[in-house]
């Protein structure tokens, strides 16, 4: 058995099927978790949504329903209330069962897709030269969260790391590097080469004749002038190292290796363009190579081209990801591809995806997914920024980050030593940052907010790591009352579930399964951030009504201290799919 709310759900799919015919297979039976216990665990739905069409009292049709299903094994008899809500009961040796299942399997007995699919997803994205800015961090953040979702589901995740690093602005940056007798080296920080992009965009800006260089320079590069080349990777190189920097601090599984740069498709630009220019896709508009798509219109209602080729024969953004994604699909194998930027992205690659439909790319099975995400915004509700208006550095913010649980964690716990109490500032400081990105409705802007992410209480990670830790302290505790308090022995008959929060509880460690697949389908990681929350806020009501340890019997406090640790173990894969790390004490 898989989770019980999906075996449920299809189990009243199939009596659907036998009690309405062919026309009815896979109706979503609309089962909801009741709010009240009065009303048993389940409620579905269904039989008010299905009366317009099968022209019957939804009474009858649930009746109809329950007559159909097969339920026994997991079920009380069903009742049915009201105009035709179908209220089920879950048998307590079902979750007896269930939760054995689950202590035995390293996975949580959540199964893998049965369809694995090859799964581009495409998420950072830094410039080189340039400081990675708030936007970079949501894509970071969000990109891996998604990565490690759809990894541990089975499916076969490449990750692309899609660097700025081509384009006429390194004419500019290159030719002042050489003026100013700059140095690079291995080491360089990037807010050094930050100033010579400030630099070298001043002088581009204010001075022809250095413009005029800077135009020249990006002929050389493009051309392949050897000197040119190599200050050109000197720069890439020291960027780079910097981002993997942040991507280590930051516990972004990210690695140098999945870093394919926009330059890496300079050399099939022409032959994308050839080949979209035989498909007869594009058309010439005032010197400019465009494909013109008919749903795409500008804000005077003229149609909208998306451009791949300057009038002086300069390619584009578009270009690139035109290039890029003809290789994900053609070399990669992908079956789907995932794209990780901000929302103001969202036309630009709405416009490439149909050009890749058009240009016959996809097969009918490839699907192209852009994640749009809101901004970051300040306290003040503008776009962060320092206070000084620059953006923000993100090494900077993640050491505030755990400047700041350092002073939670020293005033919680002055047991711990410095060295102790450094790692875990490290731990919630980050996990604190990446929480608050991912907890928020991705598409809607979001407020940082340094004391709402680091409150013990909330919807936090400092929160849910501290859930964890509980969990942790009540296995060390025990071990001082009783020699070992090892649970593995437990069968089905060593469990007994009374209480009302004790039944919710371990109803909700089943519902992991469903959470994580809708994760995977709709790419919105706040699905899960919602659910260990409330895993959390359970396992605290559970924690407050029953003592575990000293529980009224054996039996009893076998089965709480059971709960206790598949909810450890929940909140620690879902904080971990997440890349966030939980503590032992904290
Ligand atoms: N470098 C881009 C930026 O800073 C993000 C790249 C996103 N990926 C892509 N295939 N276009 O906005």
């Amino acid at each position: 058995m898989s989770d019980l709310y999906t075996e449920l759900t299809t189990r009243l799919q199939q009596a659907i099927h036998r009690s309405f015919g062919d026309e009815y297979q896979n109706v979503d039976p609309l089962l909801r978790a009741t709010q009240d216990p009065k009303f048993g665990d389940f409620q579905a739905n269904v039989a008010m949504s299905l009366a317009k069409a099968l022209k019957r009292k939804p009474r009858d049709i649930a009746e109809t329903i329950c007559a159909n299903a097969e339920l026994k094994d997991i079920c009380d008899a069903p009742d049915i209330a009201g105009p035709g809500f179908i209220n089920l009961r879950v048998l307590p040796g079902a979750i007896a069962r269930q939760l054995l299942t689950l202590a035995a399997n390293d996975r949580l007995a959540i199964e893998k897709d049965h369809q694995p699919q090859t799964v581009v997803v495409d998420y950072s994205g830094p410039n080189v030269a340039k400081e990675m800015h708030v936007g970079h961090l949501r894509s970071t953040i969000i990109g891996d969260a998604i990565a490690k979702v759809l990894e541990f589901l089975g499916h076969k995740v490449i990750r692309q790391n899609h660097l700025g690093d081509w384009g006429t602005q390194f004419g500019m940056l290159i030719e002042h590097l050489i003026d100013s007798g700059w140095k690079l080296d291995a080491g360089q920080s990037i807010g050094d080469l930050n100033v010579l992009y400030q630099e070298a965009k001043k002088r581009f800006d204010d001075d022809a004749s250095f413009a005029e260089r800077a135009r020249q320079r990006v002929v050389a590069l493009q051309g392949g002038d050897a000197d040119t080349r190599a200050l050109w990777q000197a720069l890439v190189q020291a960027s780079r190292q910097y981002f993997s920097e942040v991507y280590a601090r930051l516990d972004v599984t990210l690695q140098d290796s999945d870093a394919r740069g926009e330059s890496s498709y300079n050399d099939s630009l022409q032959a994308t363009i050839d080949e979209l220019s035989q498909k007869t896709l594009t058309q010439k508009d005032q010197g400019a190579t465009v494909v013109y798509l008919p749903e795409f219109v500008g804000r005077d209602d003229k149609p909208l081209p998306l451009i791949v080729q300057k009038s002086d024969g300069g390619y584009l953004y578009a270009t690139t990801d035109l290039a890029c994604l003809r290789y994900r699909i053609k070399e990669l194998r992908a079956d789907r591809v995932i794209y990780v930027t901000d929302a103001r992205q969202s036309q630009h690659f709405a416009m490439v995806f149909k050009t890749a439909e058009l240009a016959g790319w996809l097969d009918h099975h490839v699907t192209l997914e852009h994640v749009p995400f809101g901004s970051v915004l300040g306290e003040d509700g503008k776009p962060f920024k320092t206070r000084s208006g620059e953006v923000v550095r993100l090494i900077q913010l993640i050491e505030e980050a755990e400047r700041r649980a350092l002073a939670v964690v020293s005033r919680k716990n002055p047991d711990l030593t410095a060295e102790q109490q450094k790692q875990v500032a490290e731990t919630v400081g980050v996990g604190a940052i990446k929480y608050a990105d991912l907890s928020s409705d991705r598409v809607k802007d979001y407020v940082f907010a340094w004391d709402r992410m680091l409150a013990m209480e909330g919807n936090t990670a400092p929160y849910l790591q501290y859930a964890y830790t509980r969990v942790q302290s009540i296995f060390r505790k025990g071990l001082e009352h009783y020699e070992k308090m090892d649970i593995s022995h437990l069968h089905a008959a060593h469990i007994e579930i009374h209480e009302p929060v004790e039944k919710q509880l371990a109803l909700k460690l089943f519902q992991l399964e469903s959470v994580l697949s809708q994760v995977a389908e709709r790419l919105e990681p706040h699905r899960l951030c919602n659910y260990l929350f409330e895993l959390a806020t359970l396992f605290s009501s559970f924690y407050e009504a029953c003592p575990v340890l000293k529980a009224p019997s054996e039996v009893s406090r076998d089965t709480r201290l059971l709960l206790c640790e598949l909810t450890a173990r929940t909140i620690k894969l879902g904080l971990n799919l997440l890349g966030i790390r939980v503590l032992e004490k904290m």
